[in-house]
């Protein structure tokens, strides 16, 4: 990681911005469901008290679209936050304005301000110079810690740090942020070997920039979840029922010639476990990959490409898993999903690096109660496949260079 952090920088008794990333699951009743994004950023929250300093968060939740929305207030945010941060948590109705130039005097060594949801201000996604510029009046420094919005170019996650810089004040990066472009960065840039890369979900044309930017970098790259039906289809197979988008199959066949013509080892499932329902009393069957009945809907990995998949998972020296290998909100379509998070599990036991890519499979392996079992469980979704794309996250190419 090529750029500086709040460990690299004199953070005593000054004013810190930092941006965080509590776009946190809500249930229909408004309670968090997964609090991992809050709780990654409490060794900064931490550390930057522990400089006497005073700390004003920038956070956004949903997609208001510029105006406000009730339900998307960071209230609920802001009650975990205080239930796990040593100090005042305090918070105001909105992100900018009279009310938080006033609370943000009123800070004192080690108290914490949450800002307002930032998106009830459609300057926020317009990353609108004005904005920004009153954001970074409220700081000396400028930190970033929203790895899981760094691919995002708005106000607070890059007008604010060019601001920041035209003053000459510092933006770095947060510890968790730190600690993401760590884990992801040596996947892309020194793995140990063999690298296994296994996607699944839903969309191979949500994934086909990771596909191709990890072909060349992987020893084997493992394919599971609804995304395989693109690759039946595109094999000339049977796909009966299986949910599959037609744009995909030429995606698919793109990606198995590339595959084929660099020599790169690209594996798609054996076996498949169909289901003649999306339900939990579905009546299921195993059949090969390329026999999936016309009546039937594929819904998971078969225990023969689990067994496959295990095996060289276990082998690995390092793993990135993204997407899960099936319908696994569903008790019968689970068990693809649930058993290589098992293998992925025994990897990191037998001292491989294990790395989990953020979105629906970060969600299952905490659903299954294995995320202790990774090395590192990311905290962003789209900014992960991103940055697997090998994209630069503005977010983070704005940030000070080591
Ligand atoms: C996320 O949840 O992936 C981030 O918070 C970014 O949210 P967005 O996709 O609404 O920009």
């Amino acid at each position: 990681m090529n750029k500086k952090t709040i460990e690299d920088i004199d953070l005593r008794g000054k004013r810190v911005l930092m941006r965080v990333d509590y776009n946190v699951p809500l249930d229909e009743n408004g309670n968090i469901t997964d609090d991992a994004r809050i709780r990654e950023t409490l060794p900064t929250i931490a550390y930057i008290q522990s400089q006497e300093a005073t700390l004003i968060l920038m956070a956004h939740f949903g997609r208001p679209k510029g105006q406000v929305v009730e339900s998307m207030r960071l209230a609920p945010v802001a009650q975990r936050l205080a239930e796990f941060v040593d100090g005042n948590v305090t918070t105001v109705s909105d992100s900018v304005g009279p009310e938080v130039e006033a609370a943000v005097k009123d800070l004192r060594s080690g108290d914490v301000l949450l800002l307002e949801n930032l998106r009830f201000h459609a300057e926020e996604e317009a990353n609108d110079a004005d904005f920004a510029r009153q954001l970074a009046g409220y700081g000396d420094v400028y930190v970033n810690d929203a790895f899981g919005a760094a691919h995002r170019a708005h106000a607070s996650t890059e007008g604010v740090a060019r601001i920041m810089h035209e003053r000459g004040a510092p933006c770095v990066a947060g510890l968790l942020m730190a600690r993401e472009l760590d884990f992801l960065g040596q996947l892309l840039t020194a793995p140990a070997r063999p690298f296994v890369a296994i996607l699944g979900g839903v969309k191979v044309s949500d994934k086909i920039g990771v596909i191709e930017n990890l072909l060349p970098k992987v020893d084997t790259l493992l394919i599971g979840g609804a995304m395989s039906y693109a690759f039946a289809e595109a094999k000339g197979y049977e796909v009966g029922e299986s949910y599959f988008k037609a744009e995909d199959a030429p995606v698919a066949a793109r990606l198995l010639s590339l595959a084929q013509s660099g020599g790169y080892n690209m594996r798609v499932p054996v076996d498949i476990l169909v289901a003649d329902r999306d339900a939990e009393d579905a009546q299921t069957t195993v059949v090969p990959f390329d026999a999936i009945p016309a009546d039937k809907m594929g819904m998971d990995i078969g225990p023969g490409t689990i067994a496959d998949y295990s095996t060289i998972i276990e082998n690995a020296k390092t793993v990135l898993w993204n997407g899960p290998m099936g319908r696994f909100e569903v008790t019968p379509f689970a068990n693809g999903t649930r058993s290589i998070a098992q293998a992925v599990g025994r990897a990191t036991t037998n001292g491989a690096l294990t790395v989990i890519g953020g979105g629906d499979s970060a969600a299952a392996v905490k659903q299954m109660g294995l995320d202790s079992q990774m090395s590192h469980v990311s905290t962003g979704g789209g900014a992960s496949l991103e940055f697997l794309e090998g994209q630069e996250l503005p977010g983070v190419a704005i940030l000070d260079d080591k």
